[in-house]
């Protein structure tokens, strides 16, 4: 067990804020992670994949644990389809990648999400059409409290949109260790996503593949997306408010190009980027805290902003939105 005292969190958070671990520490099979909650069990723990879907606001008290449990293999395959089980601590793009090489399809659309493999479940990710549910056979995690590894397959994970059950009740109790995918050999493509399907049509795109799809959504999203290397970011830092129809008819009344989509029977979604543009904070700089000037939704850091400054923005914004439009944002990222 190699536990590190007081450790910058900033090369572990895309947002690029100065915090500190008061332990650290990092574990690549579960029988490292069993001997650290052990030891951890009467503190604070935090686990932590690429940092891409966190603030931090403050020092974090206790174990900060990072998960490195690697290995990609091939579980089963039929004629319809392939499974494939990746290690927790794999890079998300790079499984993406990887199976987009083979003709695997399934998750194209989900090229170039930050983060790792484990973290996918979390939030049910998703971009362009899909969502990590569509494309999910199961995954192994460790319960802490009963110290015991579970499988669960897509129901046990109640998946919603940006949500799983480790969001509620399984919050900071399990620790997933490996995803399993469900990828077709027949290819069954998304591309109904609007920009999605411009950017085909625009490149004169007849045949469809896996490659030609993840291509085209990785430049879709250089486009508009920030890239946290050069500039520090989280994605989209609130959810797409889904509301009442008859709340949406009361904006579009005064905003006729308020932009919606379907969702359950009576209500619509919202582009809370739209709402944050409407209400003039897209391109708006405080200090280094911003609200990028390509996508309201995303706020960034242009250099030594902390999490206590972005969050404060987020609470103007969020605050502002809810004067104008009487909808409350919902943060997507974890605020610590
Ligand atoms: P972290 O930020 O490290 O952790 C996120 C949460 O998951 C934390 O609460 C952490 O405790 C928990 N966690 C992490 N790993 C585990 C584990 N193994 N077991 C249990 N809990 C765990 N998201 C989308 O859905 N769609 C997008 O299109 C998208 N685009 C993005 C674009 C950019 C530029 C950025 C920076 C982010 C984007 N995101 C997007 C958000 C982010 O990439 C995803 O949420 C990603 O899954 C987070 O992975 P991570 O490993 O960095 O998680
Ligand atoms: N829009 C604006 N102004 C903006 C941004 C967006 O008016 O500044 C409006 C436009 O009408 C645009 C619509 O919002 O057509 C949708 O924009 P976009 O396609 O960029 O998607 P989004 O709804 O802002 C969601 C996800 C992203 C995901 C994309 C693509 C959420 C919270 N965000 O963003 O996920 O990549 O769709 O599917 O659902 C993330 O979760 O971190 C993330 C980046």
């Amino acid at each position: 067990m190699n536990i590190s005292e007081h450790i910058s969190l900033k090369p572990f958070n895309t947002f690029g804020v100065e915090v500190f671990a008061e332990q650290f520490a990092v574990f690549t099979n579960e029988n490292e992670l069993k001997e650290l909650t052990e030891y951890g069990h009467n503190r604070k723990m935090f686990f932590l994949g690429g940092g891409s879907n966190v603030l931090f606001t403050k020092d974090l008290e206790g174990l900060v644990l990072k998960n490195e449990i690697r290995g990609i293999e091939i579980t089963e395959e039929t004629s319809e389809h392939i499974f494939i089980k990746a290690g927790a601590g794999e890079e998300w793009h790079h499984l993406v990648m990887l199976c987009v090489q083979q003709g695997w399809q399934g998750i194209e659309n989900l090229a170039l999400i930050p983060g790792s493999v484990g973290a996918a479940p979390i939030q049910n990710i998703g971009a362009y059409g899909i969502e990590l549910s569509d494309c999910f056979d199961g995954l192994q995690a460790y319960l802490i409290p009963e110290k015991k590894i579970i499988t669960m397959n897509n129901e046990d994970c109640r998946f919603g949109y940006r949500n799983s059950i480790f969001k509620t009740s399984l919050k900071g109790k399990a620790v997933i260790l490996n995803v399993t995918l469900r990828l077709n050999k027949t290819p069954r493509y998304h591309i109904r996503y609007h920009a999605l399907k411009m950017a085909l049509e625009n490149k004169g795109v007849t045949d469809l593949s896996p490659a030609i799809i993840a291509e085209t959504v990785m430049e879709i999203r250089r486009s508009k997306l920030p890239d946290p290397k050069i500039i520090g970011n989280a994605g989209s830092f609130f959810k797409n408010p889904v509301v009442e129809i008859k709340h949406f008819e009361c904006i579009a009344k005064d905003y006729p190009s308020a932009p919606s989509y379907p969702d359950k029977d009576g209500w619509v979604k919202i582009p809370a980027g739209w709402l944050i543009e409407q209400c003039g904070w897209k391109g708006y700089r405080k200090g280094d805290a911003g609200c990028y000037d390509k996508q309201a939704l995303v706020l960034v850091n242009y250099g030594n902003a902390t999490g206590k400054e972005i969050l404060e923005l987020a609470i103007e914004i969020q605050n502002n939105v809810f004067s104008v439009f009487g909808i409350k944002l919902e943060p997507e990222i974890n605020i610590l």
